[in-house]
């Protein structure tokens, strides 16, 4: 019959979210199908996101060093450090190819049907696929999950051609260093793609119109700390401020209008590259939502109830940047092994609370949990442990010591609340703290455990040691 065709999971979108589902579906035995519409699987991530940008702050963190930091470990090289961008970006493209091939590769090695084209729900049991050449196939499903991530989202005034006003996708594939850029956005895309391109020698200025860079969500003492390591990069900050509009130059170019947030007088600023790194917004484009009863929210976002995925039509689910929550990688996948888990009869759990956040500039900013305003504003009574990287010995012999590792912690129990890192290798170092905060570590548990010397890692050991009433670091 029909329904013995059906497949259990169909999942929409092949990112991070979709083809971990997929994947997680097929180990557990369920019949999956993936459909991905942009030719390759990977989603934003793998194909224009977190890969590619990785590689890029790779590279140009390489130059960086090779041309400013090597010759005071007398390491010289003869001649002047240059830059191609062209091999570069061949680099990233073969990093980025192999991965998204071996996310087909494990798609075989798991049995899961990968269907090739843009899909679009025809009823709650049934998405039509229309591949390239146009072709449209039917396939019945018992369970849908939605998982179509997110695009840049449109700033008025500024129109995108992804030439000399750019997306985080189109300063991913710049052809040459711009002599300036100027950044619409002091988030985490400004701040890491602005960092590639200062590196490799551009004039870099962020037009943020929060008074402070990073969002909500980071420490202000680490905010403090890592604007200030950007200032010394280089980085100019024009905070409080709006684009009103951008204008492209007829000899090359744009002119940006400038305005305060609040209102007032108008200034210009002059770039020879403009990045829009202002946000993210879902998209849902062509995926018939209406037509079958998938509500959306104001922003755009697929509605779900909380931890069961569900949305307004029974066995159709939503995970990752396309539902509420922070727009990240790792989310979408704990998103997507927890619904696959609920629909295989398991119980599927995300904690939220302890998703981490890193920015990987360099330093790198990594943080979990709670700042210290928002314990402070709980009315929590707190204690708090720092020790500067300058006082970590691995640290200065990398010459790598710029940096700070702060714990906030309940004051009557110890548990850790937060923690928050500026490091070379703070994404890494956090590991350590995520899983503390997730097993309800006190600082007195990492505080007593051995951590091997020399690494960064004792840096976390001994803020820990700082969070302990009447223990205190031995370092610092
Ligand atoms: P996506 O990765 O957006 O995948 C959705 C997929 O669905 C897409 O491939 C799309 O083509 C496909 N699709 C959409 N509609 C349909 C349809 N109707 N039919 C078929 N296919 C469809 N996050 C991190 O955690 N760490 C990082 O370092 C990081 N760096 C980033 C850097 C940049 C420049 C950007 C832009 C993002 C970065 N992110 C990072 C965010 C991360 O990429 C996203 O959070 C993540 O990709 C979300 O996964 P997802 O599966 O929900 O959606
Ligand atoms: P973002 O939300 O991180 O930052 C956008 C910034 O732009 C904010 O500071 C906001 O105040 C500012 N802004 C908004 N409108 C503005 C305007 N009109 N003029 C000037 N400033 C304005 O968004 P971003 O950087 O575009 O990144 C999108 C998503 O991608 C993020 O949610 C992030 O989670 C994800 N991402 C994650 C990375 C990571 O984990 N390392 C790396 C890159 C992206």
């Amino acid at each position: 019959t029909a329904d013995d065709d059906a497949r259990d999971v169909v999942v929409v979108g092949g990112g991070p979210g979709g083809y971990v589902a997929a994947i997680k579906a097929a180990q557990l035995g369920l019949r999956a199908t993936c459909v991905e519409g942009r030719g390759t699987l990977g989603g934003t991530c793998l194909n224009v996101g977190c890969i590619p940008s990785k590689a890029l702050l790779n590279a140009s963190h390489k130059y960086e060093d090779a041309k400013h930091g090597m010759a005071k470990h007398g390491i010289a090289f003869g001649g002047e450090v240059t830059i191609d961008v062209g091999t570069m970006m061949a680099h990233k493209t073969k990093a980025v190819t192999g991965l998204t091939k071996g996310i087909e590769g494990l798609f075989k090695k798991n049995g899961v049907d990968y269907a090739k084209g843009w899909g679009r729900l025809t009823s709650a049991n049934e998405v039509e696929v229309t591949s390239e050449d146009g072709t449209k196939r039917t396939i019945k499903t018992k369970n849908v999950i939605l998982a179509t991530g997110s695009v840049p989202a449109e700033l008025p005034g500024v129109d995108v051609d992804e030439e000399t006003i750019v997306t985080s996708t189109g300063a991913l594939e710049l052809k040459r260093v711009p002599k300036t850029m100027a950044v619409i956005g002091g988030g985490v895309i400004g701040l890491e793609l602005g960092s590639v391109w200062s590196r490799l020698g551009a004039k870099v200025t962020v037009i943020e119109f929060a008074p402070a860079i990073c969002g909500a969500g980071i420490d202000d003492e680490i905010r403090t700390t890592f604007q200030r390591s950007l200032k010394k990069q280089g980085f100019d900050f024009k905070l409080n401020t709006k684009v009103v509009s951008a204008v492209k130059k007829p000899e090359g170019g744009v002119t940006l209008t400038l305005e305060p947030s609040a209102g007032g007088e108008q200034t210009t600023l002059e770039a020879d590259i403009v990045l829009v790194s202002t946000g993210r917004r879902p998209f849902t484009d062509g995926l018939g939502l209406e037509d079958v009863g998938v509500e959306t929210n104001k922003k755009g976002q697929v509605v779900i109830e909380p931890h069961s995925f569900k949305t307004s039509v029974p066995n159709i689910y939503a995970i990752g940047d396309v539902v509420e929550g922070p727009m990240l990688a790792h989310k979408a996948e704990e998103e997507g092994v927890s619904i696959v888990e609920q629909i295989a009869g398991k119980k599927g759990h995300v904690n939220y609370d302890t998703i981490p956040s890193v920015i990987y500039t360099h330093p790198e900013v990594a943080w979990v949990g709670k700042t210290e305003a928002q314990v402070k504003e709980m009315g929590i009574e707190y204690v708090v442990g720092k020790f500067p990287l300058a006082a970590n010995s691995r640290a200065r012999a990398n010459d790598d010591s710029e940096g700070v590792v702060k714990f906030v912690c309940d004051k009557a129990t110890g548990k850790v609340l937060g923690a928050h890192i500026v490091a070379g290798g703070a994404g890494e170092l956090l590991a350590e703290c995520v899983l503390a905060m997730e097993y309800g570590a006190t600082a007195e548990d990492i505080a007593r455990t051995c951590h091997s010397h020399p690494t960064v890692s004792e840096a976390v050991k001994e803020a820990a040691m700082a969070a302990v009433p009447g223990m205190g670091s031995i370092h610092f």
